[in-house]
């Protein structure tokens, strides 16, 4: 494993971490949950990620039991969570003081506090703005993050899926009153989703010392190949509640594209996963990726990237970009 500084920190990151969306209640319990964590942790993965909706809550209780039982010395991980779209159900959204998807004062001092209990942790190391709120102020939203940082419950925090300009607006109204400022964004980042961040951020890294923790690095399963002939079984695509992701998973351009990546993973010596997910790791302004599994062997499997990231050479990266450049967005 490597380790980078997130962003303009002096936080060490491990360059590929483990996130638990999807996976935590849906396909892995708490005794999974702990072989998967022990598999990472063992590779010297540092960062689990998490959030508020993840299950409902249920992945942040998952995550907090396995790492009671791991009983790890707290200095020697990082977890996260992300708020934003809430918990409570129990009155219609019309009705609600915090509408659903807020990043409002009182939902966001009232979230910490819920996923402190639900992981039975004193603090959180990094918490996220899941999405922008353009419905509350820029200064209510940064000084509330402030204030959990301050309170001794976070220990910084950043967006997630932000635009660059709000991303900018937030660090300015911290500077300008002096609060903690946002230090690390979580966008999606893989070869088929590109321009975000090596476009829309490129100046965020240098003029704010931006670290990105990124996500989805197989495009939810995509680039691992398993969706060439069609949906599997025990796949996420199959998943009821993820029917939303089969139109882009059997896309046949991009399962195509896959294809034509095939025989450049075999010549690295590697698999197309593994491929894909050095791909992300190779590029600098990346603090981390995150990467996702359903079970341990995957675990370890996607880790292996960590041997493929120097084999990426100006020329490979060119081949990757000859299969896949023109179907990336
Ligand atoms: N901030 C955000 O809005 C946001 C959004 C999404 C994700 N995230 C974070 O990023 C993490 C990673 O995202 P992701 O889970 O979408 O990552 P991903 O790497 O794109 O997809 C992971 C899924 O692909 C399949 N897979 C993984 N390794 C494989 C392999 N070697 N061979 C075949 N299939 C493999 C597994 O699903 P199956 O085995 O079930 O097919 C696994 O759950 C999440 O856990 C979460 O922490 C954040």
């Amino acid at each position: 494993m490597q380790y980078r500084h997130l962003g303009r920190s002096g936080l060490r990151v491990s360059t590929l971490s483990l996130g638990s969306w999807v996976t935590y209640h849906n396909q892995v319990d708490a005794a999974q949950a702990v072989e998967m964590l022990a598999a990472a942790y063992d590779a010297g993965v540092n960062f689990f990620d998490n959030a508020e909706a993840y299950a409902l809550g249920k992945s942040e209780e998952i995550m907090g039991a396995a790492l009671r039982k791991l009983g790890w010395p707290r200095l020697n991980y990082i977890v996260s969570t992300k708020f934003f779209w809430g918990l409570d159900r129990s009155v219609p959204a019309e009705r609600a003081v915090n509408r659903r998807d807020t990043l409002n004062r009182k939902y966001l001092m009232q979230a910490i506090d819920g996923s402190l209990a639900r992981f039975g942790l004193e603090h959180i190391d990094l918490v996220y703005c899941h999405r922008p709120d353009p419905a509350t102020p820029i200064e209510e939203t940064v000084r509330a993050m402030n204030d959990m940082i301050v309170a001794g419950k976070a220990l910084y925090w950043g967006t997630s899926e932000w635009p660059a300009e709000a991303i900018h607006a937030a660090w300015h109204a911290a500077d300008r009153h002096g609060w903690h400022k946002p230090l690390m964004e979580q966008p999606q980042y893989h070869l088929f989703h590109r321009k975000r961040v090596e476009e829309e951020y490129a100046l965020l890294y240098r003029d704010l010392g931006l670290g990105l923790t990124t996500w989805s690095p197989l495009a939810s399963g995509l680039l691992s190949g398993k969706y060439r002939a069609g949906i599997p079984n025990d796949s996420r695509g199959a998943m009821e509640n993820m029917a939303f992701l089969r139109e882009g998973l059997t896309n046949p351009e991009r399962n195509a594209a896959v294809g034509l990546l095939a025989p450049i993973a075999a010549d690295l010596g590697g698999s197309l996963a593994q491929l894909a997910i050095a791909w992300a790791a190779r590029n600098p302004n990346v603090s981390t990726v995150i990467t996702g599994a359903s079970n341990v062997v995957q675990v370890q499997a996607n880790l292996g990237a960590m041997e493929l990231v120097a084999k990426l050479t100006p020329e490979v990266l060119a081949r990757i970009d000859a299969a896949t450049l023109t179907l990336a967005d």
